[in-house]
């Protein structure tokens, strides 16, 4: 039996926006978690708080946070590597961060210049400053099905980093094939590996849509009871660090997918469509969302 409730946190804002060639202004990725928000979005990625070298589409960081009207009930999370991107998250007042590591060395060198073992050791004051402020601390897990340098990853190295983020404190693993290598078998694997170390509530899945396997992967998940997931709306994005990879799964395809089960959402179709079509007509393309695409030429 599948959730009767699925949670959906946009990561476009961040995720999506993290990758453009083109700066996109901070007034535009307000307007953008504005449009979300009353698309009926409860959970938001809306920036991070990286070194501007090295991701400088997110220096506006501060900016976009202190902009954005907040709604209640809507909660407003950033990426945060270490305690200097946690202490300027801080002034921010976001609900949740997110540290993020690697079940792969080379992806861990190339993400965020250190190794696995050094990324946890970064995180560790994160989360205990975090959770003295009382902020929810979520860790990304990327490379967890396949790596851009190493090829395919063992779920045995999901269950290890898992261990060693559980152990620092971390509250929730969110279970990223951050290339889209993933099939529904190894995904529900990888979830497997983590599911030994945190609780079915507290585990999430973060799909990126490279090889057109996010939704299968998606269902595969919700077969575990997994009922939280990154999306991103008109499947913006990428990563910067791992060449070629697409964008998440489009939430509208999600969504569409999700309602299609009888799955709430609490989400509105049309007007998360109308958020995705806004964004992508700034950046000059259609939305890369087949449940958009058709809907927007009905
Ligand atoms: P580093 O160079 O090793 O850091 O970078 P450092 O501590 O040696 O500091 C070097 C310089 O960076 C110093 O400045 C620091 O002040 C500055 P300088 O003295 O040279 O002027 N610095 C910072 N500035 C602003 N904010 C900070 C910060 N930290 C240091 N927080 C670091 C290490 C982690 C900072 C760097 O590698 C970095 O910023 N990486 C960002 C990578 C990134 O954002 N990747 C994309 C997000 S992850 C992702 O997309 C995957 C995900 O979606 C899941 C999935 O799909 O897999 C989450
Ligand atoms: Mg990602």
């Amino acid at each position: 039996q599948l959730p009767s409730r699925v949670k959906l946190v946009d990561v476009g804002p961040r995720d999506g926006l993290q990758n453009e060639k083109q700066p996109v202004p901070a007034p535009v990725k307000i307007e953008l978690v504005h449009r979300l928000q009353r698309a009926g979005l409860r959970e938001i990625e809306v920036t991070s708080f990286v070194s501007p070298k090295w991701v400088p589409q997110m220096a506006d960081a501060a900016e976009v946070m202190a902009g954005i009207e907040r709604r209640a009930g809507v909660r407003y999370s950033v990426l945060t590597p270490n305690l200097k991107g946690f202490e300027a998250a801080l002034t921010t007042r976001p609900d949740e961060v997110v540290v993020f590591g690697a079940a792969s060395e080379a992806f861990s060198q190339r993400n965020i210049n250190c190794s696995i073992a050094e990324s946890i050791e970064r995180f560790a004051p994160v989360v205990e400053a975090a959770r003295r402020h009382g902020i929810k601390v979520r860790a990304a897990l990327s490379c967890a099905v396949g790596c851009p340098y190493e090829g395919e990853i063992a779920p045995e190295r999901v269950a290890q980093v898992a261990r060693q983020m559980k152990d620092i404190g971390v509250q929730h693993l969110g279970v990223a094939d951050t290339i889209g290598v993933g099939t529904p078998r190894k995904v529900q694997r990888a979830l497997e590996a983590a599911l030994r170390h945190f609780p079915l509530d507290e585990v999430s899945g973060h799909f990126h849509d490279t090889y057109g396997q996010a939704l299968a992967n998606t269902l595969a998940a919700l077969e575990l009871g997994v009922w939280q997931f990154d999306a991103s709306v008109a499947g913006l994005g990428g990563c910067p660090y791992a060449k070629g990879a697409t964008g998440n799964v489009a939430t509208e395809d999600v969504v569409f997918m999700l309602h299609g089960l009888d799955i709430e959402t609490g989400i509105d179709l049309e007007a998360l469509v109308d958020a995705g079509a806004s964004i992508s007509a700034h950046l000059q393309r259609p939305p890369n969302s087949r449940a958009a695409t058709a809907i927007l030429n009905k």
